[in-house]
């Protein structure tokens, strides 16, 4: 039985833009939705780098029912436009997570829009559960672009429990997987996020299944690879003294850091809905990136711009995870954040081994660091005569503090 909520049905609505995947609820959507309204379907996949047969999927979603399909290329735009500016601020979620899935929304909406508009369409429709952030995302963001454009949520709205839906789409002839999903995936060129299924129990050790970009630490060649990564004004542009376009150098790196078992995350996450979540993700190019990024900075940036920065960038990673991107703070955030990247030229040296990332080394034209006031042998400048001034007034509030409360 399906539940319908009548509010939703008696929109009239003549032509949906529907973010399709190729999955079985997007499929499902595309027959619901012309069912419900009454209205035609057009269907967008964008390509972000997720590696799926776009030809098969165009297909599958005009066989469905869809009067038309757009595959959009967005690879080089999401690695420039999404995933760089996420470098430069350090975007790790909760300290941990390269927001790969979130960087992808923002961007899939206004292809989404751009296509609603140029088919005439008077709504824009989803895939995203009512539990997840990228109902957030993909909404707020369509929203903030067209604010006149009807946005539905079928999966959020109809009602339809899994085994209800697989009866609906046996019963269309919409084609239907015989094996049953174990986890639920999210993939592009920054990461793949896994979820659901087993890792539902928080003490589960993920499984070897769930896991594709990445051999197995126990697994990893018993020998290093040691990777220089470029950077110009914060962002990598080369390999081992290669230059590389960043679609490339973000490709070459998942393949170098996945193969020495690097990019496996696993931690507890706190989804914008409120849910407390245990989510996988693996992100060899993320990882490795973000590090080495962030050294790079301490190499360059003093004490003050780092302490900053790091409240910045923390906005920042917020922002683009809870679906804010469109909102100005994300781009005044990204004024200060692409300023503080400026003087971010240099390498790094990296050590990939059995699951470790390591910054082995850094240099840069730009380095704050001075030899001669660092080093301990004789050569050194630092006068350390001024130090004993220096240590009295810097201990001074403390000593005074602690003299009063031991006579009271
Ligand atoms: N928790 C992550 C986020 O909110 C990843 C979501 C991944 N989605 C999925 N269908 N597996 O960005």
């Amino acid at each position: 039985m399906l539940i319908i909520d009548w509010k939703v049905f008696n929109m009239s609505i003549k032509k949906i833009a529907l973010a399709y995947s190729g999955g079985l609820d997007t499929s499902v959507a595309i027959r619901w939705l012309s069912e419900s309204y009454g209205s035609k379907i057009v269907t967008v996949t964008v390509d972000v780098g997720q590696a799926e047969d776009f030809k098969a999927i165009g297909e599958k979603a005009c066989n469905v029912g869809a009067e038309n399909h757009y595959t959009v290329d967005a690879k080089e735009e999401f690695v420039r436009d999404y995933v760089f500016p996420s470098v430069k601020a350090n975007g790790l979620y909760q300290g941990k997570y390269p927001i790969s899935t979130a960087l992808s929304r923002p961007l899939i909406a206004r292809k989404l829009i751009e296509i609603a508009h140029r088919e005439g369409c008077d709504a824009v429709a989803h895939g995203c559960t009512g539990k997840g952030n990228d109902q957030l995302r993909i909404e707020i963001s369509c929203r903030a672009l067209d604010p006149t454009m009807k946005i539905l949520a079928p999966i959020r709205d109809w009602g339809m429990s899994r085994d209800q839906e697989i009866e609906y789409a046996m019963k269309h002839g919409i084609p239907v997987s015989r094996a049953a999903k174990k986890y639920s995936i999210d993939q592009n060129l920054w990461g793949r996020s896994i979820e659901s299924g087993p890792l539902e129990n928080p003490w589960n050790s993920p499984e070897d299944d769930g896991w594709e970009w990445t051999t197995s630490p126990e697994l990893a060649p018993d020998c290093p690879t040691v990777v220089e990564l470029e950077f110009k004004r914060g962002v990598p542009v080369g390999i081992d003294g290669e230059e590389c376009s960043p679609l490339e150098l973000v490709r070459r790196l998942n393949r170098i850091a996945g193969e020495n078992g690097v990019g496996r995350i696993d931690h507890m996450e706190d989804r914008i809905v409120g849910i407390k979540s245990r989510e996988t993700y693996e992100c060899p190019a993320a990882v490795t990136i973000l590090e080495s990024h962030k050294d790079l900075e301490k190499l360059i940036l003093n004490r003050h711009e780092l302490s900053f920065k790091r409240l910045v960038d923390e906005q920042w990673t917020f922002m683009a995870y809870a679906g804010f991107w469109d909102d100005p703070l994300r781009e005044e955030l990204d004024a200060f954040i692409n300023k503080a990247n400026d003087r971010l030229d240099g390498r790094v040296k990296i050590k990939l081994y059995k699951g470790s990332m390591m910054v082995i080394g850094r240099e840069s034209s730009n380095s704050v660091y001075d030899f001669k006031t660092a080093t301990y042998d004789s050569s050194s400048t630092f006068d350390q005569s001024l130090s004993k001034g220096f240590v009295e007034l810097w201990g001074l509030p403390t000593v005074v503090s602690r003299k009063v409360m031991s006579s009271r």
